[in-house]
């Protein structure tokens, strides 16, 4: 289906049609695992907003702080060019780069890229509003599926015969949820819908304490514990489950050999659970963990050579005063 400002590769329940497949996988293998796409029901969006606001969770606010610095030397490098957001549309992250590039007129399109239809759709709504001569055109569907299509297509300013044509961006460091295979296979992606010449930028959370790190994802409130929880209330309304929420704890804990947090339930009891609609039934120890998420913290150097490899060269890159979170401006 396609609306002016709106096309759906893939409805968000699509996302999740095929699933239960991963759900029974992550839960036949040990340590028993549970793919973090379900985290995101909408209580689960509105906790993660939550999360991004609490004072322990520095990387929201660090990345904004950078961006609020360096937007307008962004979009004096890359000059002219179509934005492509992969994730979140509405943030004021987003904000500071469409003005940046907004005041300097250099801004062709916008191409936000999520796999909810709803959110997407009142972003765009919002983003007309504010920016009423801007071309703003969601896509609804997966990174993969974005990739895929936007890479058969040539950009609105190349066509036009302008360059540089495109910057893919994406931020808040959301690549650190990715496994390292899915990290190398994602980059591999972007570089094949960029055209020589055209732009990514990739907001990277980097290396440091562990007690800051653990801190950020064992909050004083509760709410990334809440958060890590309701993925067991979006498993019971999904499949027919019956996860009793009171029988786990949340645990982040920053294993420093594979510089990643790793966010865990942990089983207090040995009980039984059943997943009716995936027809599963599965025996949980006490005191066995499963593990929901990884949010890897990289180094900036390291970063840069796997770009590299990719075909994808460092510009630039932008760091707070701590070192606590990165932005590299790479070119194809
Ligand atoms: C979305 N992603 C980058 C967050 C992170 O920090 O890895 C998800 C999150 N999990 C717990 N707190 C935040």
């Amino acid at each position: 289906m396609r609306t002016k400002s709106l096309t759906i590769i893939a409805e968000h329940h699509q996302y999740f049609k095929n699933d239960g497949d991963d759900v029974i996988q992550g839960l036949k293998q040990t340590p028993k695992n549970l793919p973090p796409k379900y985290f995101y029901d909408d209580r689960g969006s509105e906790l993660f907003e939550q999360i991004c606001e609490l004072p322990e969770y520095y990387p929201t606010r660090t990345e904004a702080w950078i961006l609020s610095q360096f937007a307008d030397e962004i979009a004096q490098i890359t000059d002219k060019c179509e934005l492509i957001e992969l994730g979140s549309g509405s943030s004021t992250k987003t904000l500071l780069l469409l003005d940046a590039y907004q005041n300097k007129s250099s801004l062709c399109r916008y191409v936000p890229v999520d796999v909810s239809g709803g959110i997407l759709k009142a972003s765009v709504l919002k983003l007309q509003k504010k920016y009423p001569g801007l071309s703003v055109e969601g896509l609804v569907g997966t990174y993969e599926q974005a990739l895929a299509m936007l890479a058969s297509t040539a950009s609105q300013s190349s066509t036009l015969g302008g360059t540089p044509s495109r910057m893919i961006f994406f931020l808040g460091s959301s690549m650190g949820n990715f496994t390292p295979q899915d990290s190398e296979y994602f980059l591999q992606q972007v570089s094949q819908t960029l055209n020589p010449g055209d732009y990514f930028l990739l907001g990277i959370d980097l290396q440091k304490p562990k007690d800051i790190l653990e801190a950020a994802y064992n909050d004083n409130q509760g709410v990334t514990a809440a958060f890590n929880l309701n993925m067991l209330s979006h498993l019971n309304w999904r499949f027919q489950g019956n996860f009793d929420l009171d029988s786990f704890t949340h645990q982040a804990i920053y294993n420093q050999a594979d510089a990643q947090i790793e966010m865990y339930l942990h089983c207090q009891k040995s009980h039984w659970v059943s997943l009716e609609a995936l027809d599963l039934k599965v025996f949980l120890e006490a005191g066995e963990s499963i593990l929901t998420e990884i949010s890897r913290k990289f180094d900036l150097e390291n970063i840069q050579k796997e770009l590299e490899v990719q075909g994808m060269k460092t510009i630039k890159t932008w760091t707070d005063s701590k070192e606590w979170f990165g932005l590299i401006l790479c070119q194809a």
